[in-house]
């Protein structure tokens, strides 16, 4: 019994890193990526784990960046992404986080992970270290991605290069987001970016 589930389990995550692999494939990462609205970004990143990206516009003069992060995500799971001011992972993270809710339709908004077992609740703009606003979401089916956009007010006087991280995880329990896999490159998808690049 026990044998057989853990069958299960590998034989499931097998599938699940090959839609994976198969979502990265056929989605151009950066360079010719067409959004739903044709919204322009004047630079972009390919991250190293997960086969997400980030597109983003900084503004120097408002120290403030518009970003569109792009992961793989089928069905019943969950994409985030956000900027660590006061630390190198997780723990301090100001995030956006999107999945399907349970009304069906997905939603998206600020949470601040504040422990390596966070709530994952909305987030109050008081509670925002980096104040993020124009938070949504959607889903490109074809793409098998799903794009969450956000605005985020960044420190001024700290330059332009932040620490990030960025995940997703395979389901979602009563509208939370459930843990996500804590090994691999779930536990590698975390770095620098500068903005101003
Ligand atoms: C990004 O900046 C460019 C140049 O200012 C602007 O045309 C574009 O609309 C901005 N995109 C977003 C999504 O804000």
């Amino acid at each position: 019994m026990a044998a057989s589930r853990s069958l299960t389990l590998v034989v499931s995550l097998l599938l699940v890193a090959a839609m994976a692999s198969t979502a990265v494939a056929q989605s151009s990462s950066c360079a010719s990526y067409t959004f739903s609205s044709n919204q322009q970004y004047g630079s972009c990143a390919a991250l190293p784990r997960l086969g997400a990206t980030l597109h983003y516009n900084y503004t120097a003069a408002t120290n403030t960046v518009a970003v569109a992060f792009r992961a793989p995500q089928t069905g019943k799971g969950w994409v985030a992404w956000g900027i660590n001011p006061t630390g190198s992972g997780m723990v301090g993270t100001q995030a956006v986080v999107a999945f399907h809710g349970s009304k069906g339709s997905l939603v998206a908004y600020p949470t601040v992970l504040d422990s390596y077992a966070p709530s994952m609740a909305t987030a109050a703009a008081k509670d925002l270290a980096l104040p993020i606003t124009d938070v949504s979401a959607e889903e490109n089916a074809k793409a098998k991605e799903v794009v969450v956009y956000a605005t985020v007010a960044l420190p001024a006087g700290k330059g332009s290069k932040f620490n990030h991280v960025w995940q997703q995880g395979g389901s979602v329990s009563g509208d939370v987001p459930a843990a996500h896999p804590t090994s691999g490159d779930n536990v590698l998808s975390v770095g620098t970016i500068d903005f101003s690049k």
